[in-house]
């Protein structure tokens, strides 16, 4: 049996987190926030990053105020979450934005893709999320999901191209092409709340019929990693 985005859909309706980011059932959400936040994920844990995200939002309401501030102001803002480089990498998205773009993100990945801050996956996130582009974002969350789920045993990192070839066949499914944005999120959910590292809750899992990982009784050991 294949993973069916209907399953997961269904599950991510009645089990979604309330994430000051995410746009409420049935809307769409604001770009900025959406791009805020997964600047701010890309090596920090939610928890922490909710404060930070209250806080930026109500300090600069728009990418033209976050654009238009001074640069010791936004570091400040940042200060206690670390890597730096993703703070004046977001002060200087925020300006190409506001003075190039209109103070419109680009809706495309290529085009998110070319903006400073922004890799492969966050463009790919914010497509999703913000745009309803039918891409998967792969993160660590996704990479978990789908190694378990298709019993992937080759090692990270040598294994990420298939897994990332994998984890887009998860979107062949009309379903979740037909909401891209709550798809990549059930995944995100998915990986955070049920399919976690260590003791995955299999037996609460919307994909339990369909992973070959827990047929397996091997679900738990994925992914594999090359020893250092
Ligand atoms: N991790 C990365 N992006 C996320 C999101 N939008 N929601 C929850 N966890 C995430």
């Amino acid at each position: 049996m294949s993973p069916s985005a209907a399953e997961l859909l269904r599950w991510y309706d009645r089990h979604r987190r309330t994430l000051p980011w995410r746009a409420l059932p049935g809307q769409g959400a604001d770009p900025y926030h959406v791009w805020l936040s997964e600047i701010m994920l890309q090596q920090t844990t939610v928890t922490a990053v909710i404060p930070y995200f209250e806080r930026f939002t109500q300090l600069f309401p728009t990418v033209g105020d976050l654009a238009r501030a001074d640069a010791d102001t936004v570091m400040g803002a940042w200060a206690g979450l670390g890597y730096y480089a993703r703070a004046r990498n977001l002060h200087a998205c925020a300006q190409v934005v506001a003075r190039d773009l209109g103070g419109r993100f680009p809706d495309t990945v290529d085009g998110l893709r070319a903006l400073p801050g922004i890799g492969p996956y966050t463009a790919a996130a914010i497509a999703a999320i913000a745009f309803g582009r039918p891409v998967v974002p792969v993160d660590g969350n996704v990479e978990r999901v789908t190694t378990r789920l298709f019993a992937m045993t080759d090692p990270l990192p040598r294994a990420r191209p298939a897994i990332a070839r994998q984890a887009a066949h998860l979107n062949d499914d009309p379903l979740a092409h037909a909401r891209p944005s709550d798809f990549a999120q059930a995944l995100f959910d998915l990986g955070a709340g049920i399919c976690t590292p260590r003791t995955p809750a299999c037996a609460l899992c919307p994909w339990r019929d369909a992973c070959a990982g827990l047929r397996q009784g091997i679900a738990a050991t994925l992914p594999r990693k090359t020893p250092k």
